[in-house]
């Protein structure tokens, strides 16, 4: 479809777009999106005779497999082979943290949706036919659902984790109030748009190639690789990139890739595996839902003094990424408050659901929405606004965090202040006074929302990256790193970054594929660090090359190194422009046979953690924010409508403000989702009932708030931050707890008999109920 334009007319377009984009940068990608030419594993131009997969996954959450019999699949015709764990040459083991799960299941089953084999077929039609074929037999086993009944049982992922500060036995002694509590927040579907898929192809002497769509190629080829019992050097991974990842790809684009290399493996021919939606949804981890309990003590002017609490974390079958999840809760346990003493635990139970995995917050909304909710008991029990609890206890500059990382840049105070000011907080608060004052059938409510998000993985050995660039014989670029692009628009800030230490235009600059032979042994593309690793990468490259290019100018223009700079596709001379361009100095560097490629690495400084301590300085840095969200409820049928929500947030200093917006808005929403509409619901037999788009809601254009107004926070940055501009990917999520607080105002606003219930999300059946129950 993108071939019948001359290439002419497209870079003439392009060099359009660019210019364009040099007044405000947009995510360059819009570009192909908007035509439909963005490529994605479905894209691939596949060889003649490649095979087509479909996974046979377990009808049953727990159980023991009796029997299965493949026979009247395999007789089908078009059938090429059915792939079980019998055929796996190397380890029948996916798990990256623990080594608890296999590619197919073996003898038991435990979550409803469970791989047990891959069927190869010359369509994907006829593998899905020949999957209705299969019999199988499972003497069925009990089933855990709940974290709650797996820790009544016992059944947990691993030892659990704890963090403490102060000592809050002895400060709860000292409190005037104290109040315990109960929450729950359910899980989250990822839906990318773009579903699991992988495609495959043998190449000589018994290397694969995997087109993967993942957010991790590392994780993938490793995996693989020990799968195959191969090298790691046999497995290729390429990555174009994503329709979406949001932690789903993480870790849980894996098994689908082994599974299509391993049909490769066998049959020497390329296979092709996509998951159809209904696939995807059944048998993909979502984000964790989470059972806490909390217990909050406040002296008589607001301050917390301590607080305590454990969070079960509902980790599915096996581990997966739920260990560096359950970390995270503990991590912003606190939220952006300063809490001197703190004593948090959190236990991943082991349950017979998908394993759940990565979802944008990691583990760190479910933290910080228990610290909302026990705040906004305790607002309601003493009779004041949460906004006055959460005002008095922000976080200060050296505070330390109950990990022990102090404080420093703090910019809780200076959000929170101001959002009050710019958005005039309490002219909004008097105008739903009013509003409330004036009207019985319809009722508003109002929440603040503060952020603050550390980052950086907190696995303090995956902070490293590195980038590969390369300047062709006519000054074209080409950069490769091992960022993932899924959206979120890493790929423009890499060419951003190119182009300004060049200082050539952003169409020299091509941002290669993501490949494992060109930039290895990666960390995945999540934490929302991509941009600072992958980009201080290549700034490091980049500036090594520049150095390079110097010397030659300084030598060809017999002037000394450093009056030599390049501007605008020009060699300069003490800020003045010389004859030599840009080409030139290219084509005279090659003349000399100086390097025109270079490879950089760089790690994150500073940063450390001791679990035996459970102590340490995890975070490169920390970002704030903080949102005002207004509601609407109709206070007949239980809808609702946000009508604005306000943001002051801290970029540091933005390098793509039309990027990082696009950010903020998007994890806003998906936030809101999280808490409001999207319900998953498993049946007591552990089958997924919220299977399709029509039993599970998501976010549309008619549920986005009426207003979102987003004003960056005058700061001035953050050095470990890529060029001072803040990740920006995961910590705009949390505005999105706020909608929560902000429903359970507006109920008690209509009912004052209402009793506050912290059970996300708050889906209008439940604001329906909240808003005629009668608790007194
Ligand atoms: N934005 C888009 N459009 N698509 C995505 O999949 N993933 C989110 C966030 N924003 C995502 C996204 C998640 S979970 C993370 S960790 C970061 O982007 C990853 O990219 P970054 O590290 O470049 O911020
Ligand atoms: N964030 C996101 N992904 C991760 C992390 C983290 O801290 N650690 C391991 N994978
Ligand atoms: Mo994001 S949850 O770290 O992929």
């Amino acid at each position: 479809m993108h071939k019948n334009k001359s290439h002419n007319t497209l870079n003439s377009e392009l060099d359009a777009v660019s210019k364009a984009l040099k007044k405000s940068i947009k995510n360059l990608d819009s570009y192909t999106h908007v035509r439909g030419e963005s490529l994605y594993v479905d894209d691939v131009n596949i060889r003649q005779g490649t095979f087509h997969a479909v996974v046979f996954d377990s009808p049953k959450a727990h159980g023991k497999i009796k029997h299965i019999d493949y026979s009247k699949a395999e007789a089908l015709e078009g059938v090429e082979r059915i792939l079980t764990y019998k055929d796996i040459p190397g380890e029948n083991e996916i798990g990256g943290i623990i080594a608890d799960e296999p590619l197919f299941a073996e003898y038991d089953v435990h979550f409803w949706g469970m791989p047990i084999a891959l069927i190869v077929a010359e369509s994907e039609f006829i593998a899905r036919k020949a999957r209705g074929l299969i019999d199988i037999d499972i003497e069925e086993l009990p089933v855990i659902t709940t974290a709650k009944e797996a820790k009544a049982k016992g059944s947990f992922i691993n030892a659990p984790r704890s963090f403490s500060l102060g000592n809050t036995e002895k400060a709860f002694a000292d409190c005037d109030y104290i109040f315990e509590g109960e929450t729950f927040s359910n899980g989250q579907e990822h839906l990318y748009i773009e579903a699991q898929g992988a495609y495959a192809e043998p190449l000589e002497n018994g290397n694969i190639k995997i087109t993967s769509s993942t957010q991790g190629p590392t994780a993938v080829q490793a995996t693989t690789a020990r799968v195959l019992g191969l090298a790691m050097h046999k497995i290729e991974i390429d990555v174009t990139r994503l329709g979406g990842g949001f932690g789903g790809k993480e870790d849980q684009a894996t098994p689908w890739a082994v599974m299509a290399a391993l049909a490769t493996y066998h049959l020497n021919q390329s296979v092709k595996l996509v998951l159809n939606r209904h696939d995807d949804l059944r048998m993909t981890g979502k984000r964790h839902p989470y059972e806490s309990s909390y217990k909050i003590g406040l002296s008589k002017d607001l301050k917390i003094l301590a607080y305590e609490a454990e969070f079960l974390q509902n980790s599915g079958a096996a581990a997966d990424l739920s260990p560096a999840i359950a970390e995270r809760t503990l991590f912003h346990a606190t939220n952006s408050y300063f809490v001197p003493n703190v004593t948090t635990k959190v236990l991943s139970c082991k349950t017979n659901l998908p394993p759940n995995t990565a979802f944008r917050g990691f583990g760190g909304p479910q933290g910080m929405f228990v610290i909302e909710s026990a705040i906004a008991k305790a607002a309601s029990e003493i009779g004041v606004s949460s906004k006055a609890i959460q005002e008095a206890n922000l976080l200060d500059e050296n505070d330390t965090f109950s990990y022990g990382q102090i404080a420093k840049l703090v910019e809780a105070k200076n959000s929170w202040n101001s959002a009050k000011s710019l958005f005039n907080s309490e002219g909004l608060e008097r105008e739903i006074e009013t509003f409330n004052q004036n009207n019985s059938n319809f009722k508003k409510g109002i929440a603040f929302m503060p952020i603050c998000f550390g980052i950086s993985f907190t696995n303090t050995p995956m902070n490293h990256a590195r980038a590969l660039v390369h300047i062709y014989l006519d000054g074209s670029v080409g950069v490769s790193t091992a960022a993932v692009e899924m959206g979120q628009g890493v790929n423009t800030k890499m060419m951003q970054i190119a182009a300004q230490v060049f200082s050539i235009p952003i169409e020299k600059i091509k941002i290669e594929t993501t490949n494992t032979t060109r930039v290895a042994n990666t960390s995945p593309s999540a934490a929302s660090s991509t941009a600072d690793l992958n980009g201080k990468a290549t700034l490091m490259a980049c500036n090594s090359l520049l150095e390079r290019l110097k010397k030659v100018a300084s030598e060809d223009l017999n002037v000394s190194e450093n009056e030599i700079s390049l501007q605008d596709e020009f060699v300069y001379i003490n800020a003045k422009k010389s004859e030599l361009s840009w080409t030139e100095l290219i084509s005279k560097t090659m003349l000399k046979r100086v390097a025109l490629t270079e490879n950089a690495h760089y790690a994150t400084p500073e940063i450390h953690f001791d679990k035996t301590k459970e102590k340490g300085h995890p975070f490169a840095y920390h970002v704030y924010g903080t949102a005002i969200t207004t509601v609407t409820v109709d206070c007949t049928r239980g809808t609702y409508e946000f009508d604005s929500v306000k943001i002051v947030h801290d970029y540091g200093k933005s390098m793509s403000e039309g990027i990082d917006l696009g950010q903020v808005e998007g994890a806003l929403i998906q936030g809101i989702g999280w808490m409001t509409l999207e319900e998953i619901a498993y049946n007591d037999d552990g089958k997924l009932l919220s299977n399709a788009l029509s039993t599970y809601k998501v976010p549309d254009l008619f549920s986005v708030p009426k207003v979102v107004e987003t004003i960056p926070l005058e700061t001035k940055g953050h050095d470990l931050a890529i060029l001072k501009s803040k990740a920006v990917g995961e910590p705009p999520l949390m505005y999105g707890i706020g909608a929560y607080f902000a429903l359970q105002n507006a109920i008690k606003a209509f009912n004052p008999n209402y009793n506050m219930k912290f059970h996300a999300p708050m889906t209008a059946e439940k604001v329906l109920m909240g808003l005629y129950e009668d608790s007194k």
